[in-house]
């Protein structure tokens, strides 16, 4: 049933191939010019940020926004912040298997990098968050990450912190009641929306022939000859689409797992979603490990033997996982500075319990 999107995504390929004239595969050493060409109609730059229409970055949202990512003082214990799991040092993830949240309580995920994330169509591993947006007013209510009971609650702590409410209203002009969770997560997500990391990778896509070394070029052509790119494609090589994590077996004898997460259907509940993930985006792989979404593999190369296995039935040799780890490594950017220094945070003592 979902094993229909793998053949169609590599029909895909093969179809761009073709359009494009290549007859043979893209072979290691091939014509730079013909792979130049395959990689741009799969793969595409970084925008340098994610400003939509709807979703304005403004100097002011973002300052107050790089804040409270960094404000502890809204969570339920005093001690939880974004910043706790998402980590500038780590390329926005914080290095464990599975993040410890409030009052210690581990969560059920390896945390996602947030850097880029606002590029992909949903949140989460699940997409149960439609945007940054949502994802950072529902935070603020998890009872692993915040543990507030309600928004009013979260709100009042922060409302508690007299240097806030200036820097909300300038903001969000104009708004009577400006600490407000909605405007809590167009700040934060104002923020986020800023978190590009352009790297080697986009300035050879820009035609910088010296950008990607041999190697790397080379493992972008064993990436996309192994089938890779059938669902690590677009800006962020991910982020577009949902699929079967596990299509020629099961990922947890691959990944040795500890429990089973069904992906999608642990929100939904519809069989039609069982083990299907959203295809995590690849920018910055090499620095964001472990890997998947219960962090159950350590390192990239085998990341990377299991998705050929899980994904595509192959078993690559180690030259090939070495070449695809060297065209990894050349979408690692640099952390934005605005993201690596942390801000002074307005003076007050953590309100507990209400
Ligand atoms: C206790 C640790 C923890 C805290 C605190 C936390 N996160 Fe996360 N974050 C995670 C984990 C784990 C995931 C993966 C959840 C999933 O996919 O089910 C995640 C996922 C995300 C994602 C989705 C990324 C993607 O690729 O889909 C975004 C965006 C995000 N967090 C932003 C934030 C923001 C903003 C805050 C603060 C308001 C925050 N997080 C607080 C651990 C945390
Ligand atoms: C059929 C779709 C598909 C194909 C083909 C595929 N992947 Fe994936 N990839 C996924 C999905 C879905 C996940 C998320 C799995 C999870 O963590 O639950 C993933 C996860 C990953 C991760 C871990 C990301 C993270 O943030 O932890 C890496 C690395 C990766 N893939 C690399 C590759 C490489 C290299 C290939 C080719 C050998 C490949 N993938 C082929 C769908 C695919």
């Amino acid at each position: 049933m979902t094993r229909r999107f793998l053949p169609l995504a590599l029909g895909a390929i093969a179809a761009v191939a073709a359009l494009i004239g290549l007859s043979a595969p893209v072979r290691a050493g091939a014509d730079d010019d013909a792979l130049l060409e395959t990689a741009r109609a799969l793969f595409a730059p970084l925008p340098t940020d994610y400003a939509t229409a709807e979703r304005p970055i403004t100097p002011e949202r973002v300052a107050l926004g790089r804040m409270l990512f960094h404000e502890t003082r809204v969570s339920a214990d005093g001690a939880v912040s974004c910043a706790r799991c998402h980590l500038a040092a780590l390329h926005g993830t914080d290095g464990l298997p599975r993040s410890i949240g409030v009052h210690g309580k581990a969560l059920p995920r390896n945390a996602s990098t947030v850097l880029n994330t606002a590029g992909q169509f949903v949140q989460h591993f699940g997409g149960n968050r439609a945007d940054v947006e949502e994802q950072a007013a529902r935070a603020l209510l998890s009872p692993f990450a915040y543990g507030n009971p309600d928004h009013a609650t979260a709100m009042a702590r922060l409302a508690a912190i007299p240097g806030y409410r200036p820097l909300f209203e300038a903001a969000f002009p104009g708004d009577p009641d400006p600490v407000s969770a909605r405007n809590w997560s167009l700040a934060i997500g104002a923020f986020e929306r800023t978190l590009a990391t352009p790297g080697p990778f986009d300035r050879w896509l820009a035609g910088d022939t010296r950008a990607l070394s041999p190697s790397a070029r080379a493992g972008l052509a064993t990436f996309v000859e192994t089938g890779c790119a059938a669902c690590h494609n677009g800006p962020l090589l991910g982020g577009r689409t949902y699929q079967r994590f596990g299509i020629t077996m099961d990922y947890w004898q691959a990944t040795g797992s500890e429990r089973v997460d069904q992906g999608r259907f642990e929100d939904t509940k519809n069989d039609a979603d069982r083990l299907m993930f959203k295809v995590p985006p690849l920018r910055n792989i090499a620095r964001t490990a472990p890997y998947f979404h219960d962090g159950s593999v350590a390192t990239l190369g085998d990341a990377i033997r299991v998705m050929a296995r899980t994904q595509l039935g192959r078993t690559p040799g180690d030259a090939d996982v070495a070449r695809i780890e060297a065209f990894l490594e050349a979408l690692t950017g640099e952390v934005p500075a605005h993201f690596r220094e942390a801000p002074t945070l307005p003076p007050g003592a953590f309100t507990a319990a209400r």
